[in-house]
């Protein structure tokens, strides 16, 4: 039985508080939620809540999170959008791992951190909409379904100066589906599992999930369809989709449209108008939606158009009264970086190998790298494939130059970290290679498929 849609009130998750200039702790536990009326659900939650606390950052102050793990399992977290050095990168195998876990590790080169380790975050990069998430080696698919995930705001000085709506009327929404047993637990296929259960071995599901893993329950900010009273003014909504396999087309009914500001990787040059959006995992669309185009007492909602029955609705949002409203849009939002000239182009190639997810024909090897690209300089990466697969590049931000030789959509505008790749889709980025040297990751965000090896590492020289 599936709870009715629209009467749980939109959760906003708490921004998570400092305990000492630029350091933060944060607990990753289990805990108990009750996301389906009158059931509890047991989650694995940053900070013992699904989704984790929202990070509030700004450009120029660094940031240290200690993360411990008192979760049954290891873990390693990811800042999504993040441009980290490659110690604090979440990378796959560098694990924080619960006490009385067993030493020997489960892959080569595999780090284990006991029960705590420091994340550094310099926080150098624009004003933007990042999240951070599980991303254990074999396990990231489970481990985020069962809660690992929460956003992180970035701002600048360049967003403080625009009009753009804040304060009660800026709202994060984590967008992700989830199944559930009668019980109120999360139901999530069974792997089969080799070697070291839990602490190691292969937990990757095959078959029947190659597609990945989607459950029936659309959940923002975790609770199910929630609505949101809103005043008939503009409202800043920050777009996430957590989900790990689920895409979504994003529409207003009764009508309306998204004025967008902001991709994955901070705001527009200037704001780009839709109808619909498209957002695959891993995605973020920084949108105003103006709610005094409808008349009070209207229920709007935010449907999926990919889906029929429950999974085509997102969310509810009733237009309670008028407002004053001094936000705006300008025309002008931001001077983002250009478009530097490549000095390269290499090709990535998504798809199914003997049976396997793979990238240019091989599963994830965790130190081989596919590509070196220097530091300071931008590539032209051609991603193609398949099936569709939501690419994601750690560390390096890019622009979508052309899809099948074409331009590029409208939705694909700005500087991104995830693209979505179409079936048989040739897909041109121009990515910058910024910051930091060392190894970081490129992979599908199918999150099913990134376990299924859909991962390669690359160095930045
Ligand atoms: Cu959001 Cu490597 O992932
Ligand atoms: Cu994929």
């Amino acid at each position: 039985r599936l709870p009715e849609p629209f009467t749980a009130p939109l959760p906003i998750p708490d921004v998570a508080r400092p305990v000492g200039p630029g350091r933060y702790e944060v607990t990753q536990r289990v805990a108990a939620a009750e996301i389906l009326p009158g059931l509890r659900t047991e989650v694995w939650g940053y900070g013992g809540t699904f989704p984790g606390p929202t990070f509030e950052l700004r450009r120029g102050e660094p940031v240290t999170v200690a993360v411990r793990n008192e979760l049954p399992v290891p873990t390693s977290t990811h800042l999504h959008g993040g441009v980290t050095p490659p110690g604090s990168d979440g990378y796959p195998t560098d694990l924080v791992v619960p006490a009385g876990a067993p030493p020997h590790p489960a892959h080569p080169g595999e780090v284990h951190h006991p029960l705590v380790k420091e994340y550094r975050y310099p926080v150098g990069q624009r004003a933007a909409t990042l999240w951070y998430h599980d991303h254990r080696m074999d396990f990231t698919a489970p481990q985020v379904w069962r809660g690992l995930a929460g956003m992180a705001l970035v701002r600048d000085e360049e967003e403080d100066a625009l009009p753009l709506p804040r304060g009660e009327r800026e709202l994060p929404l984590m967008i992700c589906d989830r199944a559930f047993e009668e019980d109120g637990s999360f139901r999530y296929p069974r792997a089969h599992r080799s070697g070291h259960g839990e602490h190691g071995g292969r937990g990757r599901l095959d078959g029947d999930y190659m597609e990945g893993v989607e459950g029936d329950v659309i959940l923002v900010n975790g609770a199910p369809w929630p609505v949101a009273e809103v005043t008939a003014t503009r409202y800043r909504l920050r777009l996430l989709n957590a989900s790990n396999a689920r895409r979504y087309l994003l529409r207003l009914a009764p009508g309306g449209r998204f004025t967008q500001i902001g991709s994955d990787s901070g705001l527009l040059a200037a704001p780009v108008t839709h109808d619909a959006i498209p957002i695959s995992p891993g995605e973020r669309y920084d949108v105003v939606v103006d709610f005094s185009g409808y008349p009070v007492g209207t229920a709007v909602t935010l449907v999926n158009a990919l889906a029929d029955g429950p999974a085509g609705n997102v969310m509810g949002f009733v237009v309670t009264r008028r407002a004053p409203d001094d936000s705006a849009v300008p025309a002008v939002l931001s001077r983002p970086p250009g478009r530097p000239r490549p000095v390269a182009t290499r090709r990535f190639d998504f798809r199914a190998t003997d049976g396997a997810w793979t990238i240019n024909g091989h599963r994830y090897r965790p130190g081989v790298p596919l590509a070196r690209p220097r530091v300071g300089t931008a590539e032209v990466w051609r991603l193609t494939g398949d099936f569709r697969h939501p690419v994601h590049v750690h560390l390096a931000h890019f622009q979508v130059l052309a899809r099948n030789g074409r331009p590029p959509a409208a939705t694909d505008a700005g500087w991104k970290d995830t693209v979505d790749v179409g079936p048989y889709e040739v897909v041109d980025v121009l990515a910058r290679f910024d910051g930091h040297r060392g190894t970081y990751m490129l992979h599908c965000h199918n999150l099913e498929h990134e376990d299924m090896a859909m991962m390669a590492d690359f160095e930045v020289i």
